[in-house]
């Protein structure tokens, strides 16, 4: 497996070095491949012959009032889809569902965190945001509007979003675990009318006050809301909760009382759907604008394709948050324009133990898991145990996303939670990207563990070198070649940073800063952030491969490898490593797994120095923060770390940093 001496045989200047090789293939099981919805290569052909067609084919799949004129128009980097057709998202949610006669059909199986559960028929699901929308045009908010949301995981959070939908009015969601001030910015830069909260949400067991938050972050600016709209999630557990007259307003009191019956309105196919923020770890975050038409095309024929979905039969998982991209495209939108049934889970998956999840999949016949490498890793950690108590063989299909999976962390989700008959596709994409770009199509794909395989029909994706050409192999910058229907439409309030930031590295390409490699194959092999890529004696190593190579080992269940500046060799490879749990080791472990680096990539990618850590510090999407571990491992001042998901962890990590545990 290993195909790597000292320098791994690579031309030395290459973009990004390519040490690691996967050699394990996992065809398409034949039983999933006889039933799947795309089992064989035709999709992709169309779509290579003529793109613009293949997307409005998809796009006919939606219901719309009024047709288009014009599939694309493209003013690079600008570019418009679907010009001149109208359609409502809510409307395509969840009208047409019922006028079809599945208004019966469970939408969403809900599950908070202390055990509460409610099952939302799409029939109930409209009436809900009927109402909603109602009270929403009551308290004047307008087609054209901007909303702010800020909630826990319930149920009234996709029915907020899509009332906001159902009127015109564009949401600003902002995960209910940022702070006061970062929520304040956002409704700032986004001149939010209406703020939609709750009285907070359940984590771990314990009460998390959003009220409370939002009244911080109203005090201290975002002086456009006018009006905020409550729920009640807590009740009594919420503290001293204050509702200010006039200005505040009960969900139970306002919008029980409405009329379900609202009208959708016909927007244009480019009107404003949402605005993400990406939280930046340093720059001002980008209200991230995506438009009606062709996100809802692009996220609705990934979620189908993608997931092979059998809305008769399938119950589907996403156990993201509704707070991150991954929430938006695949449990509101992507699912409920399919008229899938879903699982919405508020909590966390040790709560009230560590298997929370594998129950969850039992009790309602889970055929469907997407999910993030953090908490497959995490899962590793905890053990077996967890899973192996629960029936869980409901599954047939595995996703995941957010970052590279290890492609040990892939055979363990396979083997462990997959039964090894489940096919796992790791799909790449974006906030920006709107939509899965780079997945396997699971009837279709012989899947190797770790790649994101190809791009799907209708992508055009290229990893190209520093003077942006094309490579037919090897690593370099992971680029779009045209634009898609659910791509961004700019930064919000500022066009020029749009261009700057995405479109100015490589000519005529998207590039959004994550390395990449092609095999062999001409598989697509995600290799992390640009800006992590470290420097060794002239190498560029990819941190996604050290990391890959550390987590092959038995003993590992995480590993963040980071370069700190070395006098001799430009950088040092510094790594920082989870064991699983349960496992005794003594300190000559460090030099076990620098070996084990050495065995799997060669001398060139051997740490300098191995850490051992109960955690990794992460955002609060759970990607880990390289940035700040270089500055662990260089001795810098950290700075502001209130955007990690535990601060502790860092202070835990100097310690250990400091007394150089596992120092060669
Ligand atoms: O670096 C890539 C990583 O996550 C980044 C996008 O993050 P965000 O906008 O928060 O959206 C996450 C959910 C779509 C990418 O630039 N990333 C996402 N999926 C993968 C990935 N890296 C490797 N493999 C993936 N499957």
């Amino acid at each position: 497996m290993t195909d790597a001496t000292g320098d791994g045989g690579q031309v030395q200047g290459a973009a990004i070095e390519d040490y690691l090789a996967e050699l394990r293939t996992f065809p398409p099981p034949e039983e999933f491949a006889r039933s799947a919805l795309v089992s064989d290569r035709t999709m992709y052909e169309q779509a290579e012959a003529d793109p613009e067609e293949f997307w409005a084919a998809q796009a006919r799949a939606l219901t719309w009032f009024e047709p288009w004129d014009q599939v694309l128009d493209w003013q690079l980097p600008f570019a418009r889809w679907f010009i001149g057709g109208r359609l409502n998202v809510a409307f395509n949610c969840l009208d047409r569902h019922v006028e079809a006669g599945i208004g019966d059909k469970v939408a969403f199986h809900f599950e908070g965190e202390p055990g509460d559960r409610r099952t939302i028929t799409y029939a109930q699901l409209l009436d809900e945001v009927g109402r909603c929308a109602n009270a929403l045009r009551s308290l004047g908010i307008e087609r054209g509007d901007r909303v702010a949301i800020y909630m826990p995981m319930i149920p009234e959070l996709p029915v907020a979003m899509l009332a906001c939908a159902r009127i015109g009015a564009a949401h600003s969601v902002v995960f209910g675990g940022f702070s006061a001030d970062a929520l304040r910015d956002r409704i700032e830069d986004a001149s939010a009318r209406l703020l939609i909260t709750a009285d907070g949400g359940w984590r771990r067991g314990h009460p998390v006050e959003l009220k409370a938050n939002a009244d911080h972050a109203l005090s201290s600016g975002a002086r456009s809301i006018e009006n905020v709209l409550v729920v009640r999630r807590l009740g009594d557990a919420a503290g001293n909760l204050v509702m200010q007259e006039g200005r505040d307003h009960w969900w139970h009191e306002l919008v029980s009382g409405q009329d379900p019956h609202s009208p959708a309105e016909a927007m244009d196919a480019e009107d404003l759907l949402f605005l993400l923020y990406t939280s930046g770890t340093t720059a001002r975050p980008k209200g991230i604008m995506h438009t009606t038409g062709g996100y809802l095309t692009q996220v609705a024929f990934t979620h189908r394709t993608v997931f092979d979905l059998k809305p008769e039969t399938d119950v589907y998982w996403c156990a993201a948050d509704i707070g991150w991209v991954t929430g938006h495209s695949y449990i509101v939108y992507g699912p409920l324009a399919n008229g899938a049934t879903s699982v919405l889970y508020e909590g966390t998956p040790d709560f009230p133990g560590r298997d929370r999840w594998w129950s969850i999949i039992e009790r309602y016949g889970v055929t469907t898991l997407y999910t993030a490498p953090t908490a497959i890793r995490t899962f590793m950690k905890w053990g077996t145990e967890y899973p192996a108590a629960h029936d869980l063989s409901s599954l047939r299909m595995l996703g995941s996303v957010g970052e590279p999976i290890n492609p040990e962390a892939w055979i363990w989700y396979w083997q462990q939670i997959g039964g090894g008959r489940c096919p796992v596709v790791d799909t790449w994409w974006q906030t920006e990207t709107g939509a899965i770009m780079i997945s396997p199509l699971p009837g279709v794909t012989t899947l190797k563990p770790g790649s994101a395989t190809f791009p799907l029909p209708g992508i055009g994706a290229e990893v190209v070198d520093d003077a942006g050409r094309k490579l037919e192999r090897g690593g370099g910058y992971l680029t779009l070649t045209r634009p898609w229907p659910a791509m961004l439409r700019g930064i919000y309030g500022d066009p020029e940073r749009y261009r700057q930031t995405y479109w100015s590295r490589f000519e005529g390409r998207y590039f959004a800063g994550d390395g990449a490699k092609v095999d062999d194959d001409g598989y697509l092999w995600l290799l992390g952030r640009v800006d992590d890529v470290m420097n060794v004696s002239g190498h560029r190593v990819s941190t996604t491969e050290v990391e890959s190579a550390l987590v092959d080992h038995p003993s590992v269940a995480e590993a963040a490898v980071v370069g700190a500046n070395d006098a001799t060799t430009g950088q040092v490879i510094i790594a920082f490593v989870t064991l699983k749990l349960g496992l005794e080791v003594g300190h000559e472990h460090a030099e076990v797994l620098r070996a084990h680096v050495v065995e799997k990539i060669g001398a060139i990618a051997r740490p300098r120095v191995v850490i051992f850590t109960d955690d990794l510090p992460k955002t609060r999407s759970g990607k880990i923060m390289r940035r700040l571990l270089r500055d662990v491992a260089e001795g810098r001042d950290l700075g502001d770390t209130t955007t990690l998901a535990d601060p502790a962890v860092v202070a835990e990590l100097r310690r250990r940093a400091a007394t150089g545990s596992g120092e060669e």
